[in-house]
């Protein structure tokens, strides 16, 4: 069996889309957000209905959110798409995958259980003029027009979109203006399209504890996976989060900072004028100046107490060269004198407290070693207790 922690990495790289989201994980995060779907349109722009648990949950859940209307669209690409919820017999021998679209709004307690159920959305879809599935005329990309007209229609979208077109999918929902809560992976966060998001309190993570791996199935076809469940490969992936435009009441909790600035316990870095913090327990409540955080601050950052200055760049900034453009942070001698010419720094000397020769050295294509032991996101706090 598998490791399949670095299946995250092999999704972005290789472009490996199918990680389908658990019914328990959806609803362990949607259960937080009730207050804003009511009276709203609900989009899932990457979900196939007979397999996305995305649109199960809002099927199921239309009348107990007082939902306006659901709207999921499915993307021909999907190598096992339409064989999972008996949604939609194959009545007319349709062939598979298919780009469709299912609008529905109203779930009435057709089949007369007294409850919501499956059923009662199959049976919509067969009987009510106010529902509709119907063919899309192009595959289903999020990106065609056809999408991003329903897109328009939408108050809140709500998926786990394709890793490999994250940077594509965030910027077209901010392009429309639209609210949306979705998974993501850690990597991500320092994306330039993402990360000023962040920093400018547009974009913050959801209630799932962050970084602690959610499982997703998966096709047959991929190799890494961790395990099976009932007949299906499921693959962990240790970095994905969720992501939302939406309040999230954890960030409106301050972080309590019990520990007090001394030198010997927070040094500067070599290259920035900034001290490193290497557990967001132990940020000092007492330091106004500038300090090196690990990334799962982000997961606390509360826009009240911190204001988030810039990231260093990643540990291999050759794979992801973009990390080093929004960075407004600029790199320092500790003299205050800066390293580089503009406000996109970097002399590839990253947030190392030595630059001694003695620490972890990458090896970059040219041959030349660069330093950069740990990502650190740069914060400073807004009110610090100084006597
Ligand atoms: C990470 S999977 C998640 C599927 C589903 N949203 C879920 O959570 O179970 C992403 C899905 O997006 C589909 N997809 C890939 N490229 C797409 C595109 N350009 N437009 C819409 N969907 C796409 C993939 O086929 C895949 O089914």
């Amino acid at each position: 069996m598998a490791n399949n922690n670095t299946a995250l990495g092999a999704a972005k790289t290789g472009k490996k889309d199918e990680f389908y989201t658990q019914l328990s994980d959806i609803e362990k995060e949607l259960v937080h957000y009730r207050e804003y779907f009511r009276d709203k349109v609900i989009f899932c722009n990457c979900d196939d209905p007979y397999e996305s648990n995305f649109f199960k949950y809002f099927a199921l859940n239309f009348n107990a959110l007082g939902l306006k209307k659901l709207i999921a669209t499915c993307y021909d690409g999907s190598p096992i798409a339409q064989q999972e919820l008996p949604l939609f017999e194959d009545e007319n021998n349709e062939p598979k995958k298919k780009a469709y679209k299912v609008e529905i709004s109203e779930v009435p307690d057709l089949d007369g259980n007294g409850s919501t159920d499956l059923v009662d959305v199959q049976l919509l879809l067969r009987s009510s003029e106010h529902n509709v599935k119907a063919e899309l005329r192009g595959n289903g990309d999020f990106r065609s027009l056809e999408c991003i007209e329903l897109l328009k229609q939408a108050d809140v979208v709500v998926t786990n979109p394709p890793f490999s077109l994250f940077r594509e999918y965030i910027a077209l929902l901010m392009k429309y203006n639209k609210q949306f809560i979705v998974i993501g992976n850690t990597n991500s966060l320092t994306y330039r399209e993402i990360f000023p998001l962040i920093m400018g309190n547009k974009l913050r993570t959801g209630y799932t504890n962050f970084n602690v791996g959610m499982f997703f199935f998966i096709p047959d076809s991929y190799e890494q996976f961790h395990h099976y469940q009932g007949g299906r490969k499921v693959a962990r992936v240790a970095s994905s989060c969720w992501l939302t435009t939406l309040p999230v009441s954890k960030h409106n909790e301050e972080i309590i900072c019990i520990k007090h600035y001394n030198e010997e316990e927070y040094p500067k870095y070599d290259n920035y004028d900034a001290i490193e913090v290497g557990n967001v327990n132990d940020i000092p409540c007492d330091y106004s100046g500038i300090m090196g955080v690990p990334l799962t601050y982000i997961n606390k950052h509360n826009p009240e107490q911190f204001e988030i200055l810039g990231a260093t760049q990643r540990f291999c900034h050759d794979l992801v060269p973009d990390t080093r453009k929004y960075n407004d942070y600029w790199e320092v001698k500790q003299s205050g004198e800066r390293t580089g010419s503009s406000g996109n720094k970097t002399n590839e000397n990253a947030n190392l407290l030595k630059n001694d020769g003695i620490h972890n050295y990458f090896t970059n294509k040219e041959g030349r070693q660069i330093q950069s032991a740990y990502q650190r996101v740069f914060i400073r706090n807004k009110k610090p207790q100084i006597s």
